[in-house]
């Protein structure tokens, strides 16, 4: 009968296609906005049925996704987390109910590493330590080099790890210091917004050397402010950040932003690969999956700008 075969083709569907929960930041940045695209990509590409959760940088929205997700029974989860902290408990509910969490970009702090099968992600550390030692070989930062510093997310493994290795270089050189830095919140509204009061703080920004910004979104909105206050960004005012998101590349090609770190945003791949191996009974990954990402200045940025605009 039609019930009978609508019954089979249910139950035929919903035993074969695997569903994927992704909790996701939110479009803050461009940055972001590739790497949402890559998970969507490639849960298509998988014939994965993938629920999309955007959190605008709330982790409240993140842990209500997540607890909808297992009320779903979804075969497995993504999280990309907005902050570091108070992740213990909804973890504990998705071990309980026997899913899989992996965790892609920055990090949880918890007890239990049994929470998660695994972390892919870049090591930010490294990244600050790559902007502040490419700055600190720049003939304007060999004398006295004030810096202003854009922060990411507050309580973000971005923001926090990126300022420790790019402090770290810093201690080094003596000449140089952060003399202003505030949280933009990897926007660029925010970044354009912060920069303006941290350039009128400081006499218009006369005798800051460098910007140094936790990630490109927040440099562009601040080349904006810098220009307005009648400085040229990229000569004036050094620029360095980290994400080398196509954007970043033409300021940089038209000389307004000097270098950036790249992250991957192609996280999709790496994660179902992980998920798809686990699903099948493979219990041992690994606890940390690193990507990684190079150094990129001027010379380059026209051609990576016409590489990569269009992906
Ligand atoms: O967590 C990674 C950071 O988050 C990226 O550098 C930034 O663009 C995003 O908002």
């Amino acid at each position: 009968s039609i019930v009978a075969g609508l019954g089979l083709y249910l139950v035929c569907h919903s035993s074969f296609a695997t569903t994927v929960g992704f909790a996701q930041v939110g479009s803050e940045s461009g940055w972001r906005t590739s790497f949402s695209e890559s998970v969507k990509a490639e849960a298509k590409k998988r014939g994965i049925e993938l629920k999309f959760s955007d959190a605008q940088q709330k982790q409240e929205n993140q842990i209500k996704a997540v607890r909808s997700f297992i009320a779903q029974g979804v075969d497995a989860i993504i999280i990309a987390p907005v902050v570091e902290t108070g992740w213990t408990p909804v973890l504990r509910e998705a071990k309980r109910a026997r899913i899989p969490v992996v965790i892609v970009d920055r990090n949880v702090q918890v007890q239990d590493e049994s929470l998660f099968v695994t972390r892919i992600a870049s090591d930010f550390v490294e990244e600050g330590r790559k902007a502040a030692t490419w700055l600190m070989s720049q003939p304007q930062a060999q004398s006295k080099c004030n810096i202003i510093e854009l922060q990411g997310t507050v309580g973000a493994t971005a923001a926090i790890d990126r300022a420790k290795g790019f402090n770290a270089v810093l201690a080094q050189h003596p000449q140089a210091k952060i003399v202003r830095s505030q949280t933009a919140e990897f926007t660029r509204a925010k970044g354009k917004e912060v920069m303006e009061s941290l350039l009128k703080a400081e006499q218009g920004g006369k005798g800051i050397c460098a910007l140094w910004a936790h990630n490109d979104e927040m440099a562009l909105g601040a080349i904006q402010a810098i220009k307005e206050a009648g400085l040229k960004p990229g000569k004036d005012l050094l620029v360095v950040s980290v994400d080398a998101v196509p954007d970043y590349f033409k300021a940089m090609a038209d000389g307004d932003a000097n270098a950036t770190v790249e992250l991957n945003p192609h996280l999709g791949g790496p994660a179902f690969d992980v998920i798809e191996a686990y699903l099948k009974g493979k219990k041992d990954t690994e606890k940390l999956i690193r990507t990684t990402g190079d150094l990129f200045l001027q010379d380059t940025a026209a051609a990576e700008y016409e590489k990569r605009r269009l992906n």
